[in-house]
């Protein structure tokens, strides 16, 4: 169904469930919860996008590490991404979101047909959208799929501190950890539920490994060379020598992309976050510094038994 206005979509939204979810509504759209802002954009993109055979798409839920993700692949696919000139590196004046649009807040939340024609190949996108809702065409083409997960517990920590910084700026207090925390273990959770998210990605890298390359962010801090590496030969890139990879590596770093003025002081037109919110620790275990022992063990028991027998795990 191709639609050329958004009034479908709005009429559509209108008789979802809808929930509360801090202070911002979410709705469930295909079996997933959505925030309103991103939900007729994710519809329209899903009837209207034409995927082409060389796009690369990043999906994941919320705070997996997409930023970095979203800063490394543009510059593996950049031909000048591993040289040694590093004045023209793209990173020096845009933050990642911007070498890596989101399709339903980047493209599809002004327009609903919008007009794609005049971006060169190849085409970078991501998305927060969970496999099932894609655009037939992302499924069906020859574009490939980058997801990258996160260990569930430093996930919603991770989201739990930017959602307050989304808010912080205009002095109104933290959503009570705890209530935050519930939230999410009940799948509540913007892109949630977490583990359904996941699992429908993971399913299908399984099954089709020549399309949807599977990442966890704990993975990439452990061996970020050999996972880059990997990534690069994904997306028909590979490196030709070690020194291509340390470039890419360094100038996607968090600690440089942290101290890039572009990230310091810039606003995200989309959400209207601050740039320096997407970047904090970047650490693996943050949880441990907010949990308690009921809070972990309650959330790794979902953990497993959620992926019980899809052969995926988080390693504890
Ligand atoms: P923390 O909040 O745990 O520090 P997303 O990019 O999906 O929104 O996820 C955000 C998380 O990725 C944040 O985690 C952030 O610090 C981390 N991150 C952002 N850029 C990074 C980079 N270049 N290297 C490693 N981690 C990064």
């Amino acid at each position: 169904m191709e639609c050329g206005d958004f009034s479908t979509f709005y009429t559509l939204m209108g008789q979802l469930p809808k929930v509360k979810w801090f202070r911002s509504d979410l709705y469930n759209w295909e079996g997933f919860w959505h925030l309103g802002h991103h939900l007729p954009g994710a519809m329209a993109a899903k009837s209207n996008f034409q995927a082409k055979d060389d796009d690369v798409f990043l999906t994941s839920s919320i705070k997996t590490g997409t930023t970095w993700l979203k800063a490394i692949i543009p510059t593996i696919m950049n031909p000048k991404g591993r040289k040694d000139d590093d004045s023209d590196d793209p990173l020096l004046k845009h933050h990642p979101n911007e070498l890596m649009p989101s399709l339903e807040l980047g493209f599809y939340k002004a327009n609903p047909n919008p007009d794609l024609s005049h971006m060169p190949s190849p085409r970078l996108f991501r998305t927060h959208v969970p496999y099932t809702s894609l655009p037939e065409s992302v499924k069906t083409s020859a574009c490939k799929i980058v997801y990258i997960t996160r260990d569930p517990k430093d996930t919603f920590v991770s989201s739990w501190h930017f959602l307050n910084a989304l808010i912080g700026d205009r002095g109104k207090d933290p959503w009570p950890f705890k209530d935050a925390y519930e939230s999410f273990c009940n799948g509540v959770h913007a892109a949630g539920p977490f583990h359904d998210h996941v699992l429908g990605y993971w399913r299908e890298s399984i099954k089709r490994p020549e399309k949807i390359y599977f990442m966890r962010y704990e993975d990439m801090k452990k061996d970020p060379m050999g996972e880059v590496k990997k990534l690069a030969c994904f997306l028909g890139r590979p490196f030709e020598k070690e020194e291509e990879v340390q470039k890419v590596l360094w100038r996607c770093s968090l600690d440089r992309l942290k101290n890039l003025e572009v990230n310091q002081h810039g606003i995200d037109p989309w959400l209207g976050v601050e740039n320096k919110h997407y970047f904090r620790r970047g650490i693996v275990g943050d949880w441990k510094n907010h949990f308690t022992d009921e809070m972990k063990g309650k959330l790794d028991q979902l953990t497993a038994m959620k992926f019980e027998g899809s052969g995926l795990d988080f390693g504890y």
